[in-house]
């Protein structure tokens, strides 16, 4: 897919196809992706952990409204910010917005749908018990993914609303 046409046509999907697991290879691929964004220092604060065991997305499930997405979805990717290699907390976490973008693009193109789960946020300490990680990694947002069932649809306000320019021409 064309770089702009993936940015453009990109959309939040929260509906996917019955028992149609998705290959290992394009979550790799996902992962990589988020990877590859931009990170303060290069210090690459991001970490994963790859959710595609039924039992353990249920009780993913039960922390937030967005539960039957989680259920539906065959692959969840809960991303974590380590609090080791966090060296300024507010450009940690725009690094971590940027892999998170990156993940939903590399879905996306690979003819996955995807979407960002932050509700889930409220329970951000009950999601790191049932992830079991290490105590320095703090729960940023999950991200569900299959094979989309429905188009997702949503609209931007116009572009002029929300740019300013200072341009005299020269
Ligand atoms: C920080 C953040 C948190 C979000 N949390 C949720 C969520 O908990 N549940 C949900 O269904 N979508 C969630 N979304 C997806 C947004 O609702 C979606 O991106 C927005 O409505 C625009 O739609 P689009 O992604 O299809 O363009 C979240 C997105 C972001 C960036």
């Amino acid at each position: 897919m064309e770089c702009m046409e993936a940015l453009l046509s990109r959309r939040s999907i929260r509906h996917y196809l019955d028992r149609c697991s998705v290959e290992l290879e394009k979550i790799r691929k996902a992962l990589e992706a988020a990877h590859w964004a931009p990170s303060g220092k290069n210090n690459q604060p991001w970490r994963f952990v790859v959710v595609l065991e039924r039992e353990v997305r249920e009780q993913l499930a039960q922390l937030t409204v967005s539960g039957r997405i989680i259920r539906e979805a065959p692959v969840a990717v809960a991303v974590f910010m380590d609090r080791e290699v966090s060296y300024h907390r507010e450009k940690d976490v725009q690094s971590i917005g940027a892999c998170i973008e990156n993940m939903l693009l590399a879905f996306h193109c690979q003819g996955l749908g995807a979407v960002w789960l932050g509700e889930i946020l409220k329970n951000r300490e009950k999601v790191e018990t049932v992830l079991k990680v290490p105590p320095s990694w703090e729960f940023m947002a999950l991200v569900s993914a299959g094979h989309p069932a429905r188009d997702g649809s949503s609209t931007r306000r116009p572009l002029e609303e929300v740019v300013v320019w200072f341009d005299n021409g020269d």
